[in-house]
């Protein structure tokens, strides 16, 4: 099953309630929760207080998308505000391995995201301690840009190493996109081996006005 994820970056934060139920209303999956921190990334958003803010909203999982550094400390705090996925950059991580076995001893999924120009070479090592791979389409910071085509050879590549460590664990991993999802490129992204996608502007830009038909329309369409 594929998996759409808004991501609440584009989202009107001073309905930022009304938004999260409006468009897991309207047929979204997940909640994408884009946590920058003006180091890592030079912009800054949200942190556990929101994320536990807009936990009792819905049972739908919070897919927490860490853009910080350091990684471990902010950890514990957003699976104690009902964090379900977390995945970080292992440039902002000192120990990967260490990083990535704290999210699931905290009771979350654990997973990693590629920069555009981050090699996947990480996943010949930690495959077995990730229950997500994310691959960013645009560099990491801002939504509302324009999709790197290249990511659709690296989604194959990574498709391809999914799918092997699959056949031999019989364990899903799920493959996300992040970036410049829109209706009209997500057939190409599927078709190159992404099964979670991130949009944000392409969902939240439809419905600016909080019409959750708006919202029904374009997810209905991704
Ligand atoms: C970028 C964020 C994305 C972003 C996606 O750093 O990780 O989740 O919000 O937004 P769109 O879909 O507008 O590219
Ligand atoms: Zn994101």
């Amino acid at each position: 099953m594929h998996v759409i994820a808004p991501s609440i970056l584009s989202a009107d934060f001073a309905r930022l309630g009304d938004e999260v139920i409006n468009v897991l209303a309207a047929g979204a999956d997940w909640i994408h929760f884009d946590v920058m921190d003006n180091h890592y990334v030079p912009n800054l958003t949200i942190g556990p207080l929101v994320c536990a803010a807009i936990r009792p909203l819905t049972t739908a999982p919070i897919d927490v998308h860490l853009m910080v550094k350091p990684v471990d400390r902010i950890i514990p705090d957003f699976a104690k505000a009902g964090a379900n996925i977390v995945t970080f950059h292992p440039e902002a991580s000192e120990h990967v391995d260490r990083s990535l076995a704290l999210i699931r001893e905290c009771g979350c999924q654990a997973g990693l995201v590629f920069n555009p120009a981050t090699p996947l070479d990480y996943l010949d090592y930690v495959m077995d301690k990730l229950d997500i791979v994310l691959l960013m389409s645009v560099n990491p910071g801002f939504g509302g840009q324009t999709f790197i085509p290249s990511t659709l050879t690296k989604l194959r590549a990574a498709r391809a190493r999914i799918d092997a460590y699959q056949g031999e664990s019989g364990r899903r991993i799920r493959l996300e996109v992040d970036g410049g999802v829109k209706v009209d490129n997500i057939a190409a992204i599927a078709a190159a081996g992404a099964d979670a996608f991130v949009a944000g502007s392409a969902v939240f830009g439809a419905g600016r006005d909080g019409d959750a038909n708006r919202y029904d329309t374009v997810i209905a369409a991704l």
